[in-house]
């Protein structure tokens, strides 16, 4: 059977869209301003553009080459590096499996709360409401023991939605939603950034969050969490942008895109963080607190504070709906990026048409994370999940890539050639060293830090069984996952069928 012609962008434009909407996502909103704030605030700001111009561009630079020399979804790109390698492939699809199971519950969080923000439903108590009337928590972590419906609706929706999506291919789907929801999001954020900076107390916000603490700059955890901040970011070690780079048309302008998709991501992310923190500061004012002691992580900040501080501001309602709607765009736009990794790569190593890989791999997701995360175990089994397979498989996997790539089987070189035969931006030796010294040490030690703390503490105190069901069986599920794959005989995708151009230029 011959291979079908691959799917390609319709112009540089909506490629470069898709690209920053898959780096835009819940990481940039909720993430970075905590990260940030705790990590010595404006002093973070010192080892993340470290992060980002050591690891970060260089790798997105080598993912977005890897996917456009090699023309396919990673187990095939990598199969077509090296015969040994498409393990390699396989490991980020399973990463990308397991990340899109749980992301798409919060995307699904925030859409419910967009609407809940409009009559304040959490009452006077959003603490209580958020876990205890919204997701029915158990007050244990063990086997779920209940269905939340309420939860389970606005999941099917998102997952409708992102299959509806990609059911339209690479053009008239993920292209078409980007194009939408981008701009979109931008001018929704930016309307709440504004109202945002021009609440009473916002300076105070601000302070808290730029004013640097010079001494954690020497604290080893900090270095780590901006690695680890730039990584999820940007989407690095999940195989998207191989994935997304694999439909581009032969003459694309590499490092120019990364370096955009790059740059725009981490100015979104320093928006986030001044519209985050401009909101803690009127907050913080009107409650008479310093503004530390409102900033928390990731879900406590987004579903507690901010329903919080929306019942205390006038026309609050509005700013709820831009808040949680934004948080819904922005993580809808990474959403289907992620699921896209799944369905290529199945594609492109079956043969198989695009509908029958949408209904089957992103079938079996969506019906994983239907099943799973809508109990009253769910928001423990997430948290879990979440923080073994950032360290354990998109680092990890980050790690193992670039020893391969590099020192293994020594691609850098024809890479470099082959991103500058076309690029605006000609990659120098810089890259190599970067690639080929600076993160593999960095990534190893991050590794070697975050197993320490792993082994001497149990994560959130959280009861060992679950640590392994939820966490280490995941992480090294996925491993062996893609070694089994890769032992499969598929049909497709091999050297052999390396697949020619469409035939059809984008425009630009
Ligand atoms: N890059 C995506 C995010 O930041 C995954 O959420």
């Amino acid at each position: 059977m011959q291979d079908r012609p691959r799917e390609q962008w319709g112009t540089r434009a909506g490629f470069l869209l898709a690209a920053i909407g898959s780096a835009i996502g819940l990481g940039n909103i909720w993430r970075f301003p905590y990260v940030a704030y705790d990590g010595g605030g404006g002093a973070f700001l010192v080892p993340y553009l470290v992060a980002l111009l050591t690891a970060g561009i260089p790798l997105l630079i080598l993912e977005y080459t890897i996917g456009h020399k090699y023309r396919g979804a990673p187990p095939t790109a990598f199969l077509r590096m090296s015969k040994a390698a498409q393990p390699l492939g396989w490991w980020q699809v399973g990463v990308s499996f397991v990340i899109a199971v749980y992301y798409a519950v919060i995307v699904a969080w925030a859409v419910r709360f967009a609407g809940f923000s409009i009559n304040k439903q959490w009452g006077n108590d959003p603490d209580s409401f958020f876990f205890n009337d919204f997701l029915q928590v158990a007050d244990e972590p063990g086997a779920p023991t209940s269905y939340v419906s309420g939860v389970a609706w606005p999941l099917i929706a998102v997952w409708v939605i992102t299959l509806g999506v990609l059911l339209l291919g690479v053009r008239k789907g993920i292209e078409r939603a980007n194009r939408i929801f981008i701009p979109l999001l931008v001018v929704l954020f930016l309307v709440l950034v504004v109202r945002a900076l021009t609440l009473p107390g916002a300076v105070d916000g601000l302070n808290a969050l730029f004013t640097p603490d010079w001494s954690e700059i020497t604290n080893g955890s900090v270095w780590v969490a901006a690695y680890g901040q730039i990584f999820f970011s940007l989407s690095i070690g999940f195989g998207i942008m191989i994935t997304y780079t694999s439909y581009l048309r032969r003459k694309a302008d590499l490092t120019g895109s990364a370096l955009v998709a790059g740059f725009s991501n981490s100015s979104f992310e320093i928006l986030a963080g001044i519209g985050v923190f401009a909101t803690l500061g009127f907050m913080a004012g009107a409650a008479g607190v310093p503004v530390g002691e409102l900033a928390t992580d990731g879900i406590g900040l987004a579903f507690v504070a901010f329903p919080e501080i929306i019942s205390n501001m006038p026309a609050g309602a509005l700013f709820g709906v831009l808040f949680f709607g934004s948080l819904a765009i922005a993580g809808f736009t990474s959403l289907i990026s992620i699921v896209q990794v799944v369905v290529g790569a199945v594609q492109d190593r079956t043969g198989i048409g695009r509908v029958p890989a949408v209904l089957g791999a992103g079938g079996v997701t969506a019906l994983v994370s239907i099943a799973l995360f809508p109990t009253n175990e769910g928001m423990y089994i997430l948290d879990v999940v979440d923080r073994f397979i950032n360290q354990y498989g998109i680092a990890l996997a980050g790690l193992v890539v670039v020893i391969a790539v590099s020192w293994i089987m020594r691609k850098l070189p024809v890479l470099q050639r082959h991103a500058n035969q076309t690029s605006a931006v000609p990659l120098g030796g810089w890259w190599r060293i970067m690639l080929g010294l600076i993160t593999p040490i960095v990534l190893g030690w991050m590794m070697w830090d975050s197993l320490r703390t792993e082994l001497s503490a149990n994560y959130e105190d959280y009861p060992t069984s679950l640590l392994i069901s939820a966490g280490w069986a995941v992480a090294l599920g996925v491993i062996v996952f893609a070694v089994i794959m890769s032992v499969l005989p598929w049909k497709h995708g091999g050297r052999e069928t390396q697949p020619t151009e469409a035939g059809e230029e984008a425009k630009n």
